[in-house]
Order: C-alpha cells, then sequence, then structure tokens
C-alpha cells in the first residue's frame, strides 16, 4: 500500500507552538523540492454537520512559478480556498485570521476534520481560512500533472499561501490582523516553515503533530517503526510476538510450491497474490496506520490485537494475523488487494512528493515522514527498533 494520509488524529497529539519562538527551532530545514500525499483518509469517524456552515468558496488566480523569470512561471491556476467569517471580528477590530495550510489531499477533507479551527475561532473572533494545496483537489495547474510536476514543491505551496493571505488582507483592509498558520501533519510543516520564511506575513504558526525534525541524523533511523512496534507491544506482548514471527512465515510458506496460491487462500484475498510482498505491504500498512491513529474511541491496535490474541488457543501464526486483519476492517467479502487502489492518487502524488525527498526520504535513510507515512520505506517489524529493509 502506497498512501496513508493522517486525519484528526493529529489534534490529539502534541502540540508545537511556534509564536515568537522562532529562535527554539532548529534551523536544520531541510530542502525543499517537490512532494505529495495520499488522500486516504479515515472516514469512519464521524463528521460533525456544523463544520459545513457558513463556509464560502474561492478560487485565486495563482502564480504558477514563485521563483522563476520564465514566461511559463507567470501562468496562472485557480487555487480553491474557503473561507468562514462566522466569528470574525473584523478588519477593525483587528481580528485574527486563522489560516489553514492545506496539506496532501484536498481540502474538503480536512475542513471536515479540522474542528479545531471552528472551535477556537469564537474566542478569538477569527476568520477562518482554509487554502487547498497546490497538485490536489481542485487546486490542479492545467495540464497532465507530470508536465507541470517541477512545480509541485512544498516551496511552492508555500509561497502559494503567502500570496493567497496577501491579497486576502488586502481585500478585506485587515492590514492590522494578525495571521495564525495552522497545520497538521505535513500540514504542520508547512505551517512551521512558513512561519520561518514568512515571518512577516504570520505572526505565528501551529504545527500539530509535524514531523519537523524527522530528518536525517536528528532522529534513529527506525524511528517510525520502533514507535509501531511499542505500541503494539504495549497493547499486547503476544501480539507482537506474533506479528514479529508471521513475516518469516510468510516468506517461509511464499517460498513453497504453489505457496503464493496458499496464502491467498489463508487470506482471502481479492486477487492471487503476485508476491508476498504485496501480502507483507498490506499488513505493514494495516499495523502502521493502527499505531498512527490509535486513538479512542475505536484504539485499533487493541482492535487488531483482539483479533490476533482472540483466536482460540491453537490457532496457527498465519490465520491469528489474518484475525487481526479481519478484526481491523469492516465486513468484506474480500481482503489484502482489490478494494483500494492504492496504485492511485486522483488528486496527486504524495510518494513522488516524499520520494524526491522534500518532505522524506524513499530511501529509508533519512527524513522519512514519521507521524505520516509509514510505508515508502517498508520494513519489517521486528520490535527492536532495528528493523529490516524489505
Ligand atoms: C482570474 O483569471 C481569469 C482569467 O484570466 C479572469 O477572468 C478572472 O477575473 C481572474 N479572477 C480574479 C479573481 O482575479
Ligand atoms: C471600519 O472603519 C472604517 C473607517 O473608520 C469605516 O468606514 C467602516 O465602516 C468600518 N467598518 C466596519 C465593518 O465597521
Ligand atoms: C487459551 O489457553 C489459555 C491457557 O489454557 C487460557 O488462559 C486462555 O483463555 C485460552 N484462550 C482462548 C482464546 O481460548
Ligand atoms: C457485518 O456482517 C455481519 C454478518 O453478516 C452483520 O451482522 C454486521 O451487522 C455487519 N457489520 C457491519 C458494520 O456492516
Ligand atoms: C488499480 O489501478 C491501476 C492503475 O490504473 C490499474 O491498472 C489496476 O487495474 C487497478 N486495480 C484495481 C483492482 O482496480
Ligand atoms: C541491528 O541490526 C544490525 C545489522 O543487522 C545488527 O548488527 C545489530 O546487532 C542489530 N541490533 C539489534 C538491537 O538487534
Amino acid at each position: 500500500m502506497k498512501s496513508i494520509a493522517f486525519s484528526s488524529g493529529w489534534l490529539s497529539l502534541s502540540l508545537i507552538i511556534l509564536l515568537t519562538s522562532v529562535s527554539a527551532i532548529p534551523h536544520n530545514i531541510p530542502r525543499l523540492s517537490v512532494f505529495d500525499r495520499t488522500s486516504l483518509r479515515d472516514l469512519s469517524d464521524t463528521i460533525p454537520a456544523f463544520v459545513w456552515d457558513d463556509l464560502e468558496t474561492y478560487f485565486y488566480n495563482q502564480t504558477l512559478d514563485h521563483f522563476n523569470y520564465n514566461p511559463q512561471s507567470y501562468a496562472i491556476f485557480k487555487q480553491r480556498y474557503v473561507i468562514n467569517s462566522k466569528y470574525w471580528g473584523g478588519a477593525n477590530k483587528s481580528a485574527p485570521i486563522f489560516v489553514y495550510l492545506g496539506a496532501e489531499a484536498p481540502i474538503d477533507g480536512d475542513i471536515q476534520f479540522t474542528g479545531f479551527l471552528p472551535e477556537n475561532a469564537p474566542n478569538f473572533k477569527a476568520l477562518i481560512v482554509y487554502i487547498e494545496h497546490r497538485f490536489y483537489g481542485q487546486s490542479v495547474p492545467f495540464g497532465p500533472v507530470k508536465k507541470n510536476q517541477g512545480y509541485f514543491s512544498s516551496a511552492q505551496a508555500i509561497a502559494d499561501y503567502a500570496e493567497v493571505i496577501l491579497y486576502l488582507k488586502e481585500k478585506l483592509s485587515a492590514h492590522y490582523s494578525p495571521v495564525i498558520v495552522i497545520g497538521g501533519s505535513y500540514g504542520g510543516m508547512l505551517a512551521s516553515w512558513f512561519r520561518l520564511k514568512y515571518p512577516h506575513i504570520a505572526l505565528g504558526a501551529l504545527a500539530s503533530s509535524a514531523p519537523i525534525l524527522y530528518f536525517d541524523d536528528i532522529i534513529p533511523q527506525n524511528g517510525y517503526y520502533s514507535i509501531v512496534s511499542k505500541d503494539f507491544k504495549e497493547a499486547s506482548e503476544s501480539c507482537y510476538e506474533t506479528i514479529k514471527q508471521s513475516w518469516s512465515v510468510i516468506d517461509e510458506v511464499a517460498s513453497q510450491p504453489n505457496g503464493l496460491s496458499t496464502l491467498s487462500q489463508r487470506f482471502n484475498t481479492c486477487y492471487p497474490l503476485s508476491d508476498s510482498f504485496e501480502l507483507k505491504d498490506y499488513l505493514d500498512g494495516l499495523y502502521s496506520r493502527a499505531a498512527q491513529y490509535d486513538r479512542p474511541p475505536r484504539y485499533p491496535v487493541t482492535v487488531v490485537c483482539g483479533g490476533i490474541d482472540g483466536a482460540p488457543n491453537g490457532t496457527d501464526i498465519l490465520s491469528r494475523i489474518f484475525a487481526g486483519v479481519v478484526a481491523a476492517t469492516v465486513n468484506r467479502s474480500c481482503y489484502v488487494n482489490g478494494h483500494h487502489n492504492y496504485s492511485r492518487d486522483p488528486y496527486g502524488d504524495w510518494d513522488w512528493q516524499v520520494s524526491d525527498n522534500e518532505v522524506g526520504d524513499g530511501g529509508g535513510s533519512g527524513p522519512v515522514m514519521a507521524a505520516e507515512f509509514a510505508v515508502m520505506v517498508v520494513m519489517e517489524l521486528d520490535g527492536s527498533g532495528n528493523g529490516t529493509w524489505l
């Protein structure tokens, strides 16, 4: 699987508030280039109806290329932004503007999940602005994405945000309204970068669950997976052990004659497995997502382990793993492949962004988007924090 997007989980995780304390942020900021991520969301969450009230959608004529002076740089594309002015105290009161920086998905989902903004806006009498990230949703530059992929970078994206914010402040005569940029996950990285790069535009940034330090030489190489492993171990030692042992069992079965069809049967796959990696990749994604979004009320790690541990005594490892899969997924007639076509993201291409070193290092040595994205660097869950690269 290739696509894990964050969802509202980030709100419950740590908040890093970068108000005026820019000096506290290491200036070891990664180089910026192109990137994107997937739009798969945890849509099982209830979406509060109120968020759709009072929203107005606009399109800004955005500059394709903020950093060059070629004729094509001045091409424009429509960038979507959405405003909620219900709570705003107005320009005359210098009431603040909360700007939600879209990340690697259409902005609609973010609006649904970021209750944080409408919840806090009344206290601050804030205007809320959500801006969609270029190359996602309805903010895709003309022509085939590939053709313009060179413009698909976080540096361009935050320059987009700067333009839209300045335009809105002008349009609303809100010259004295302080701007706070807000983002989660990759969007949180953008928020912190924005505050660093455009301190004259944003008075502060709120970066929620943003892996701003998840880069080479800062965190242990296998940081993400050691946390996933730890989560499972804490939930259930036996579950963790079963998962740990399962990788070699899968390999062993796969190496036997008709091994893949055995695995396909055991896991009730929708289509015959093309290789054992397909299964391991799926499981890896399942566990990683469970850990990443291990929040109430469902606590997916507990759910997966409930399936694995809950199988009757004497159940073999593969069946236990399958029981975990079944427990974690809603009713399905088949599993593993076929239900989500992870190979395609209709909106953008997070994998490409990540592998292009914008946000992470697809090679695995470096800035893997820890909190975001587990699977572009696939490794086995070995529990020691010393995973095996596949
Ligand atoms: C955006 O550009 C189009 C075409 O160039 C133009 O018709 C439209 O008025 C512009 N919109 C704004 C808000 O400036
Ligand atoms: C804001 O102040 C200006 C200048 O004093 C005034 O003309 C305008 O009506 C005020 N706007 C609002 C919404 O109060
Ligand atoms: C498995 O056996 C152990 C020890 O006999 C017992 O404590 C446990 O409840 C059994 N588990 C299940 C799922 O039957
Ligand atoms: C799943 O299937 C079972 C049996 O067919 C049914 O009782 C249950 O309501 C289904 N659950 C969901 C969430 O659809
Ligand atoms: C998934 O998308 C790819 C690329 O378009 C396509 O070739 C493949 O058939 C799709 N798979 C399914 C199960 O829809
Ligand atoms: C981690 O892997 C390396 C290389 O395979 C090995 O030398 C080392 O002993 C491992 N460490 C742990 C804690 O398993």
